[in-house]
C-alpha cells in the first residue's frame, strides 16, 4: 500500500502465500479448522453483535463466516486473502489497518484476529481502531502471547516464509500499554497450550506423526481449557484474548 513510512511489499507477499495455505490446509483440515473455530467463537462471547462490525485484517474470512447475517465488513492488505474472503461476504475492501478506509465512529465492534502482531506501528493501528469505533463500542483482539511455550518455536518459525522480521509475540503488558489511552480493558484471557501447535498444518503437519489427530486435538482442547483456569500457569499460553471498550470521551 502507498504508505511512505512503511514498506508493505514483504507483508503482502507473505500473506498472499499464506492465503493459499489457509485455504488448502489450516482452515480445511477438520482438526485444525475445528480448533480455530473453537477459539474464534471465544472472541464473540460477551460482545454485542447487533451493530456494525469490522473484521480488521480479515484474511480469508473465518470470522466473516461465523458472522453471516450480521452487518459485518472486512479489511485486509492482501488481495489473495480478500479474494477468498469475498466468497463468504462481498463487503470486504483492500485497505491498511494503519489507515483504515472508514469514517470516524462508524463501528460498534472491531475484531482483530491475529492482526496486531503484524503491524509495524501498533500504536497507530490501535489509534485507528479507536477512531473508527463509536464511543462505548467494543474491540476484541487475539494474538500470540509472549510465553515460554510460544517464544522458542516462533524463533525457529521466523526462519520460514510465514513470518516477516517485524512479527513478534505480544503480551498482557503490551496490550495494557497500547490500550491505556483510548480503551478500558474488560477482560484478558489466555488460551492454547497442548492442542494449539496441532492446529497449524501449514507450518508443520502433525497428522503425519500423530494418529487419530482429530480425536487427539479434541481431547487436548479439553485439557487446554482446564489449564487456562490454573492461576499463573495459564499465562504460559500460545494465545491471548483481550476485550476492551472504547472510552466515552
Ligand atoms: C495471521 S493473518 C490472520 C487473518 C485472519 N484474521 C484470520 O484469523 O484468519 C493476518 C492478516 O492481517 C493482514 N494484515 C497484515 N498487515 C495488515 C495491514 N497493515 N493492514 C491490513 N491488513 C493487514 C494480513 O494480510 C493477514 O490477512
Amino acid at each position: 500500500m502507498n504508505d511512505p513510512r512503511h514498506d508493505f511489499s514483504e507483508e503482502i507477499a507473505v500473506q498472499d502465500q499464506a492465503a493459499v495455505a489457509y485455504q488448502s490446509l489450516r482452515y480445511l483440515k477438520p482438526h485444525s479448522r475445528d480448533y480455530h473455530l473453537w477459539w474464534t467463537r471465544l472472541m464473540l462471547e460477551n460482545v454485542s453483535l447487533d451493530g456494525r462490525i469490522l473484521d480488521n485484517g480479515c484474511g480469508t474470512g473465518i470470522l466473516l463466516d461465523l458472522l453471516k447475517g450480521r452487518e459485518v465488513f472486512g479489511v485486509d492488505l492482501s488481495m489473495k486473502m480478500l479474494t477468498a474472503a469475498s466468497e463468504i461476504d462481498d463487503r470486504v475492501v483492500r485497505g491498511n489497518s494503519l489507515e483504515l478506509p472508514f469514517p470516524d465512529r462508524s463501528f460498534d465492534l472491531v475484531l482483530s484476529r491475529s492482526l496486531i502482531h503484524h503491524l509495524p506501528d501498533k500504536e497507530k493501528g490501535i489509534a485507528e481502531i479507536a477512531r473508527v469505533l463509536k464511543p462505548g463500542g467494543q474491540a476484541v483482539f487475539v494474538d500470540t502471547n509472549r510465553s515460554i511455550l510460544s517464544d522458542l518455536p516462533r524463533r525457529i518459525a521466523n526462519r520460514g516464509e510465514h513470518f516477516s522480521e517485524s512479527h513478534q509475540n505480544l503480551s498482557r503488558k503490551v496490550f495494557e500499554r497500547l490500550l491505556e489511552t483510548d480503551f478500558e480493558i474488560e477482560r484478558i484471557e489466555y488460551f492454547g497450550y497442548l492442542a494449539y501447535p496441532l492446529a497449524f498444518p501449514d507450518l508443520y503437519d502433525f497428522s503425519r506423526i500423530v494418529p487419530k489427530i482429530e480425536a487427539v486435538t479434541r481431547f487436548l482442547t479439553v485439557v487446554d481449557r482446564i489449564i487456562s483456569r490454573v492461576p499463573l500457569v495459564r499465562r504460559q499460553s500460545w494465545g491471548i484474548l483481550v476485550r476492551a471498550r472504547r472510552s466515552v470521551i
